[in-house]
């Protein structure tokens, strides 16, 4: 967010500086907008500071998964990515945020082939032709940023790239509806529209979530629905969006370790993830890998 100093011009036209002019104003209606989204929503806008502290605690989440993704090659287990991440991230003077999280055991979540999200990392070793999701969440400096990024490992094979692509953009068609003044349902409406017509489901039961003072905070952000429906967007929100793609149907089974979620028909998934904040100008992804 760009501020307007308290001796310059006010941006109203008025020719007066923006302390004698405007400013008071807009210091109430941002404060009182603070209160009506928490009242009404649960949810709390972050200040400048806070996308601050959320914007370095991303930095950090984008350098892992550039780290880890010269991991990511056949041979490799998934617990040794786990260790990878685990080292960096404290070595960073972060602290994982998934290391314990209602009872989540590893530091990462590491999604492979059918899996939807939530993949525990362990024994399994890497192939060519697997897709895999690594899922990075940190805490730095008392602040939360997520993201995620699925790999290829190797040559995979066309449906699964053409799947991979699927998510990604999908992924860019939410984002794209990030600004003020849109709703929550503009995001879902423009992933499910991307990912259904070009012949792939969505999952449902996982959302994109609040993000910032904690891991998962208001609102939800769903990866389906429709135009103008849902919360209305408002500088100082910061979520993810993460749409979970799968190349058959949307149906989700979570397995006997009360975590791995994969799809029911054994189907390939897929999964990118950002933390967008929403800002006066538009919006500013705070965990910009690419
Ligand atoms: N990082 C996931 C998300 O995008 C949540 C993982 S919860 C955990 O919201 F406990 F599995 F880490
Ligand atoms: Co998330
Ligand atoms: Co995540």
């Amino acid at each position: 967010m760009v501020k307007i100093g308290r001796n310059e011009l006010c941006p109203c036209g008025s020719g007066k500086k923006y302390k004698k002019c405007c400013m008071k104003a807009q210091q109430e209606s941002q404060e009182n907008l603070n209160e009506l989204y928490y009242k009404r929503y649960n949810i709390r806008l972050k200040e400048e500071k806070d996308i601050e502290g959320i914007r370095r605690a991303g930095d950090l989440v984008v350098r892992t998964l550039d780290m880890v993704s010269e991991l990511v090659q056949p041979g490799v287990s998934t617990e040794h990515i786990n260790q990878r991440v685990h080292e960096f991230t404290v070595n960073n003077g972060a602290v994982p945020a998934p290391l314990n999280y209602s009872g989540f055991p590893k530091s990462v979540c590491i999604s492979v082939n059918e899996v939807i999200c939530h993949g525990i990392p362990g024994e399994y070793e890497l192939r060519e032709g697997d897709i895999v999701n690594i899922d990075v969440t940190s805490w730095l400096k008392g602040y939360c940023a997520d993201a995620s990024r699925t790999f290829k490992v190797g040559e995979v094979s066309e449906e699964a790239a053409e799947l991979v692509d699927v998510a990604y953009h999908s992924l860019r068609h939410g984002l794209e509806q990030v600004a003020s003044g849109n709703t929550i349902g503009d995001i879902g409406w423009a992933i499910q529209s991307h990912a259904e017509g070009r012949g792939c489901s969505v999952v449902r039961e996982m959302v994109g979530h609040g993000v910032g003072f904690e891991f998962h905070e208001p609102p939800q952000v769903p990866h389906f629905g429709q135009k103008g429906n849902g919360i209305v967007l408002v500088p100082g929100m910061v979520f993810t969006v993460e749409p979970m793609i799968n190349l058959g149907g949307r149906e989700l089974q979570v397995l006997e370790d009360k975590w791995t979620a994969v799809t029911k028909d054994g189907s390939l998934s897929a999964q990118f993830e950002k933390t967008i904040a929403v800002t006066a100008q538009g919006c500013e992804v705070l965990t910009p890998w690419e």
